[in-house]
């Protein structure tokens, strides 16, 4: 495993120029941009920092994010002021969500005080932010309550499997599943629901770890969704013989389940969703649903309406982008609220990213190294 992980290539200090605006936009209430390909902007991710406790192969693999790795300093990050104010105009564009990433975004220091700041935003029709954070769980069981009450909704939980031997080699700093359990149970306990459960499928690596899954969370409120495990990055060392098709997934769950497809929930939602049927052969809500994520299969860039911004304050248009678009020196620089507003429009406006659909052609495999996941949050 080890010869295959590629040294990382630093892409974090390169960056596009800020455009202008290229069309004039509204500067009050937004919702009406959207990119090349007609896609509007909805769904904010903000990574509030580069480092993790968890060394997961696929993300930062051990031997690459080591003790020399050169995490940001702290004054390269975003401040909590800089971020509510670049989400304030994010949300006058249309945004209605908001996850919080990293890395492991509870590990950055005073995250509660960056939750109740961005719970006081509202859309321009006065509704409040779907505010959400996808977490590793090691720390939930000591923040859940108090994420609760700065306004946290609710967390997508990060869990590669149940078997303990497989989970700790997959997190690789040797952290046991019942930790992670413990810290879905107090989610749950403080009301931090609907929770999700994130699975990465590697092929050879937790695939038997599919059922036990969907049998813990089965009929416990809990969605599972298994993700197709991605070329995200520069440093994993992707092979597609790694990758298991959802289609897959599906068939093993359906070996011992009866499960029903049901429609999307939002649109540009990243998950296929599955119901499970109960005796009177409908789907049975007391039940709960599947999903799976099949960027590798079945891309869904058509209808992708997130963008991501970087520890740093860069925005990323796309998870497999290779720069993003320093609106940092912007903040810093003094520009007001309307010349970062029209910025964020220009750099939307001209959105044509779709690597999900383009992954197998030459001109993408040719491009130049991706930046990190961890780096602008997943
Ligand atoms: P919900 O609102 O809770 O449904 O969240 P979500 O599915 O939009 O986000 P989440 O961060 O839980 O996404 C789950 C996983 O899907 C991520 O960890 C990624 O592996 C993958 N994913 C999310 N967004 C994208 C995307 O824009 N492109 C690709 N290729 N994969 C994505
Ligand atoms: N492929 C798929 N998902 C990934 N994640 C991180 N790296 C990858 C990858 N290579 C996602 C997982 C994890 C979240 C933090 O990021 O869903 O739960
Ligand atoms: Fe950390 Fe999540 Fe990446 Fe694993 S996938 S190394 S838990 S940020
Ligand atoms: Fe969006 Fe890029 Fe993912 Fe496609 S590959 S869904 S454009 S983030």
């Amino acid at each position: 495993m080890a010869t295959r992980v590629i040294p990382l290539v630093d892409q974090r200090s390169r960056s596009h120029t800020v455009p202008r605006s290229a069309r004039p936009v509204p500067l009050v209430a937004g919702g009406s941009l959207v990119d090349t390909r007609g896609r509007p902007l909805r769904d904010l991710r903000i990574s509030v920092t580069d480092r993790c406790n968890f060394r997961c192969s696929y993300c930062m693999p051990k031997e690459v994010f080591d003790k020399n790795h050169q995490y940001l300093p702290h004054s390269s990050l975003l401040t909590f002021e800089e971020i509510t104010r670049l989400a304030k105009l994010f949300v006058g564009h249309g945004v209605q969500k908001l996850r919080l990433t990293g890395g492991e975004p509870l590990l950055r220091k005073g995250v509660e005080s960056l939750i109740a700041q961005l719970s006081a935003l509202r859309t321009s029709e006065g509704q409040p932010l779907d505010i959400t954070l996808t977490t590793n769980g090691s720390l939930l069981a000591r923040k859940a309550k108090a994420l609760k009450d700065a306004g946290l909704r609710r967390v997508t939980v990060s869990l590669d499997g149940l078997d303990d031997a497989i989970f700790r080699r997959m997190n690789d700093v040797d952290f046991p599943v019942a930790d992670v359990l413990a810290g879905i149970d107090a989610a749950q306990a403080a009301g931090l629901g609907p929770i999700k459960v994130n699975m990465v499928v590697k092929r050879g690596t937790n695939e038997q770890q599919i059922l036990p899954m969907a049998r813990h969370f089965r009929g416990t409120g809990i969605t599972l969704r298994f993700i197709e495990y991605m070329d995200v990055g520069a440093t994993n060392g992707w092979r597609m013989d790694e990758v298991m098709p959802s289609a897959e997934v599906v068939k093993t769950l359906q070996s011992a389940f009866q499960l029903v497809p049901l429609e999307p929930t939002t649109l540009g939602e990243t998950a296929e969703r599955w119901g499970y049927v109960g005796t009177d052969g409908q789907h049975d809500p007391s039940l709960g649903e599947i999903g799976v994520i099949s960027s590798v299969t079945h891309a869904f860039c058509g209808s992708c309406n997130r963008a991501r911004l970087s520890t740093e304050g860069s925005i990323y248009l796309c998870l497999f982008a290779s720069r993003g678009y320093d609106l940092r020196t912007l903040l810093r620089d003094g520009a007001s609220d309307e010349e970062i507003y029209e910025a964020i429009a220009a750099i939307w406006q001209g959105r044509a990213d779709r690597y999900s659909e383009l992954r197998a052609s030459s001109s993408e495999q040719a491009r130049g190294p991706r930046v990190e996941m961890s780096y602008i949050g997943g």
